[in-house]
């Protein structure tokens, strides 16, 4: 089957589960699943119903497309994403952004949990992704282009929605919640980075790193989806403490953290 076929058959199947097509979807990063329980009226779709859609294989990553209202807004929400280093092509991973461009999704809020590089950041700390850099192989885009999504070349001086940046700061700033804003800087993992690349990392400019989002923000940037990126800073980057990293000290964070973080982002759907 052509691919743009398969990603038409897939928003195809979640139109036909849903009331109505929302303006905004979110993808919730690793321990960040509380803001469903903010969602009212909703319907779950798991992943491997929907044609296409590989199968999210990491810990903390429900594996479910949720439905649901927050107010009077629709909104659909990835719990669980796609990562590179559970053997994913960066197309693979990225596969839904386009269904939910064919779907007629406009914006969407992208959330991760990632290592704080900038020595001003504290575990807890939340992150709006101002830029990001990526210099490893593979991109979502490589091969032949989809000309009806986008240009061969796609413009990335702006993958960050300046206009949602500010809105989540303003809202932020309503609640209260201190915001910190940054680079994030894209690793494939699986492995937690080295001392030394962390530094390397902070000299070239990131003020955190993660392992997920950027596969998905260039798609979405390709197709002219607007992005807002939050990281969850639940750890500092290697090196940066005498620690050693753990997943369950991601975990733990991202739980912490999980209501101001939730409802962030629930005004934010709300004002947009
Ligand atoms: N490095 C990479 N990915 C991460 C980290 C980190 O320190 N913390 C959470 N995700």
């Amino acid at each position: 089957m052509e691919y743009m076929d398969l990603v038409r058959k897939a928003a195809g199947y979640i139109t036909s589960k849903i009331e109505k097509v929302p303006d905004t979807a979110v993808v919730l990063g690793s321990g960040l699943g509380f803001f469903t329980d903010l969602l009212q009226e909703r319907c779950e779709i798991p992943y491997q119903e929907i044609p296409g859609f590989p199968v999210s294989t990491a810990p903390g990553h429900a594996g479910k497309l949720i439905y649901g209202k927050i107010g009077e807004k629709d909104v659909i929400c990835m719990s669980g994403r796609f990562h590179f280093y559970e053997g994913y092509s960066m197309n693979e991973v990225s596969f839904y952004v386009r269904a939910f461009k064919v779907l007629g999704i406009k914006n969407l809020i992208i959330t991760n949990a990632a290592g704080g590089i900038n020595r001003c950041f504290t575990p807890g700390d939340l992150m709006i992704i101002t830029d990001h850099i990526k210099f490893f192989d593979d991109s979502p885009l490589r091969g032949e282009n989809i000309s009806e999504l986008g240009p061969r070349f796609n413009d990335m001086s702006e993958a960050y929605d300046k206009g949602l940046i500010e809105k989540a700061k303003s809202v932020a700033a309503n609640q209260g919640t201190d915001v910190k804003e940054g680079v994030y800087a894209f690793m494939p993992g699986p492995s937690y980075e080295t001392p030394a690349e962390i530094r390397a990392l902070g000299i070239l400019g990131a003020d955190a790193v993660g392992m997920s989002s950027v596969p998905e923000v260039i798609t979405a940037s390709h197709s002219g989806l607007k992005v807002l990126g939050i990281s969850c800073i639940t750890n500092q980057a290697a090196g940066i403490s005498k620690e050693k990293l753990t997943e369950e000290e991601v975990f733990e964070t991202a739980e912490k953290v999980g209501e101001k973080f939730s409802a962030l982002i629930a005004e934010v759907i709300t004002e947009i």
